[in-house]
């Protein structure tokens, strides 16, 4: 029954007037197909999961070097570095790479609770990027590799108290 209901859903009442009512079938069995073809489409025009999901943002907030606290709209699935971007937020130096893991200047410091919560642990070439990172802690990473999740809903994140880009001189 469960495996019925499962093929049911995913068939459109649209498909299954084709299957039913080939196309010699009375003119009013398929005006009643087209309507109900109408209708699938109008719901699949309202269904708004995958648009939901993609806007769906949360508070994140950042403490600059002068201890101000900035706070952004973070859109979930983005990374901290478009985060600040996107919410034009001023931070000297941030994000000289854009993100492409080679200068360190996008260094951020979590509290120990949330780094703990942080849906993945940083890849071996972040560390060697991070170990490059003026003020290094144990709970730093590098804010274009760390993914805006539900989750972190009222985050705060600590910029360093200067930059160091890996890069050298540019
Ligand atoms: S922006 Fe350069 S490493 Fe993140």
């Amino acid at each position: 029954m469960a495996f019925l209901n499962r093929v049911v859903s995913k068939v459109s009442i649209g498909s299954v007037c084709k299957l039913v009512f080939p196309s010699s079938s009375a003119a009013l069995t398929s005006g009643l197909c087209k309507i109900n073809q109408l209708k699938d489409n109008e719901r699949l025009r309202f269904s708004s999961t995958a648009a939901k999901h993609k806007t769906e943002r949360v508070k994140v907030h950042f403490i600059d070097r002068d201890g101000n606290k900035l706070t952004a709209n973070a859109k979930i699935g983005d990374n901290l570095l478009d985060v600040i971007i996107e919410n034009d937020i001023d931070i000297d130096g941030f994000g000289a790479c854009e993100g492409t893991l080679a200068c360190s200047t996008c260094h951020l410091i979590f509290k120990q609770a949330d780094y703990d919560k942080l849906p993945d642990t940083p890849t071996d070439e972040e560390l060697d990027m991070l170990d490059l990172a003026y003020g290094l802690e144990d709970t730093s990473r590098l804010g274009c590799q760390v993914i805006v999740t539900k989750d972190m809903k009222d985050l705060e994140v600590s910029v360093p108290a200067a930059v160091a880009d890996a890069r050298g001189p540019v």
